[in-house]
């Protein structure tokens, strides 16, 4: 119905309401003063739209609530657990199912029993913290995106895709011993939540079996990457998305979940996994860092809200309110004379900070000179994802991303399209004055994931 017409519909309406935080102009400035510069370190009352991240931040659903009443609290064998075990098994199809708190754990117990030194893990491209979490386990983590994924202004349809040449002929070079796994990222959360075509995690499935290396998703945003593929990739359009999601589960042996984002819950994760002798590491794993196996990190309830997420998220009147929300906002921005990254992503508009602010060199920080002014100026909160993120100090010489982005996520069921419609006037006002923005630098970066905690200054005028 919805996409007959032009407007895009909320498929929902509101029943709880939360008021925004309203501050002065003066008032922000302070606040970033008081938080140097680093908006992971400002109160979120302070934040009128909060474009900080997707993650946990969604609206759940009145029948997600109700589950949380339901939630069975036991310590072994809930109720609960058995709804999200087969809820997770449904879907993916994988036999064993551990929960965790969220997508990271899942992470350090995967790469704490698969990884160590010599090994490298492949990637379509590897979130932060996967990365942070495969090279704290001693192995080096390669990303092999497609070369049209980092050629922002030039859209295409599946920029999400690894490089399946490059992965040949890396795996001819590391020798399959040394590859622990090839993690594919649905979507590509890095370079613009992009998604990947179905043709190449069959491509990657292939290659990955003819060398015997296990394919694991990270499938933090499978529903929109599975509705992705319906819209553009051919023979899938009339297929129902919980489908082609089975198909995307049936190219891998197993898969970790951010289940703060497409199961559209506050908190949790899982791993589900095919092979008996690593989830029994992983067991062992979870029993000592996260919790007795039937519920890991969370409660009954969290699983209950979980499953029930994992179903509503594969809503074909949500996904599409989902990825035409998304797309709105790029619209707007593009028509503002703001460069993003080509296509809108499925979570996300992300802005070439560097295009924008081409007089403010990378060490300079753009992004994060962006992220400062959206804040000062009108209480937008969004996240740099740049050389604050990705950039490192390499025998005292700064060394830059390879891109400065801006990333705007878009809470699930959060925001309508007013609010929106605000956050594109904000950008044509900065639009226009973008010239007189001023670099940032860094004050104090510490080693690991240093964008939440980093000090930043701006630089002298
Ligand atoms: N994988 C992807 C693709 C992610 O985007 C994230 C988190 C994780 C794994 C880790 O999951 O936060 O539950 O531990 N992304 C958030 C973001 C933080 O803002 O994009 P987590």
């Amino acid at each position: 119905m919805p996409e007959a017409w032009k407007t895009i519909v909320e498929p929902f309406r509101i029943k709880t309401v939360e008021p925004l935080g309203f501050t002065t102009e003066a008032q922000r400035e302070q606040i970033l003063r008081d938080a140097d510069y680093n908006v992971f370190a400002i109160p979120a009352d302070k934040v009128f739209i909060d474009l900080l991240t997707d993650s946990g931040t969604g609206a759940m659903s009145a029948e997600q609530w109700a589950a949380i009443m339901r939630g069975d609290e036991s310590y072994a064998g809930a109720r609960s657990f058995f709804v999200f075990e087969k809820a997770v098994r449904d879907l993916t199809g994988y036999r064993h199912v551990l929960p965790v708190h969220q997508g990271r754990a899942a992470e350090r117990i995967l790469m704490g029993v698969t990884c160590g030194r010599g090994k490298t893990v492949l990637s379509n491209s590897h979130f932060d913290t996967t990365r942070a979490n495969v090279e704290a386990a001693g192995a080096a983590a390669l990303d092999l995106p497609v070369p049209e994924a980092l050629r922002f202004d030039v859209p295409a349809p599946f920029k999400g895709d690894m490089d399946v040449r490059a992965l040949e002929a890396k795996i001819g070079e590391l020798g399959a011993a040394n590859i622990p796994m090839i993690i594919m990222t649905l979507t590509n959360n890095s370079l613009g939540g992009q998604p990947v075509s179905m043709r190449n995690l069959r491509e990657v499935a292939r290659v990955a079996r003819e060398h015997g290396i296990p394919v694991i998703l990270d499938v933090a945003r499978f529903a929109e990457n599975a509705f992705f593929i319906k819209l553009r990739e051919p023979g899938y359009a009339t297929r129902p998305v919980r489908e082609i999601a089975r198909e995307i589960f049936s190219h891998a042996s197993g898969c970790m979940m951010s289940s703060k984002k497409d199961a559209l819950v506050n908190i949790g994760g899982f791993l589900a996994l095919n092979d008996e002798e690593w989830v029994g590491r992983c067991r062992e794993m979870l029993i000592l860092t996260e919790g007795f196996p039937t519920y890991g990190g969370l409660a009954g309830r969290d699983l209950e809200a979980l499953a029930r997420g994992l179903e509503e998220v594969l809503d074909e009147n949500y996904l599409t309110y989902r990825l035409r929300s998304v797309a709105y906002l790029g619209d707007g921005l593009r028509r503002a004379g703001v460069p993003i990254v080509e296509p809108p992503g499925g979570h996300a508009i992300y802005v070439d900070a560097k295009r924008f602010l081409p007089h403010i060199p990378p060490e300079k920080l753009p992004g994060v000179a962006l992220v400062c002014e959206l804040y000062r100026r009108a209480g937008i909160r969004a996240v740099e994802i740049g050389s604050l993120m990705f950039g490192r100090v390499e025998d005292g010489v700064f060394k830059p991303a390879s891109m400065e982005l801006v990333r705007l996520a878009i809470p699930r069921r959060v925001y309508t399209q007013s609010h929106i419609d605000w956050v594109v006037e904000v950008f044509a006002d900065i639009a226009k004055r973008a010239v007189s923005l001023r670099g940032m630098r860094v004050v104090q970066r510490p080693r690991r994931l240093a964008h939440f905690t980093a000090k930043l200054a701006p630089e002298p005028s």
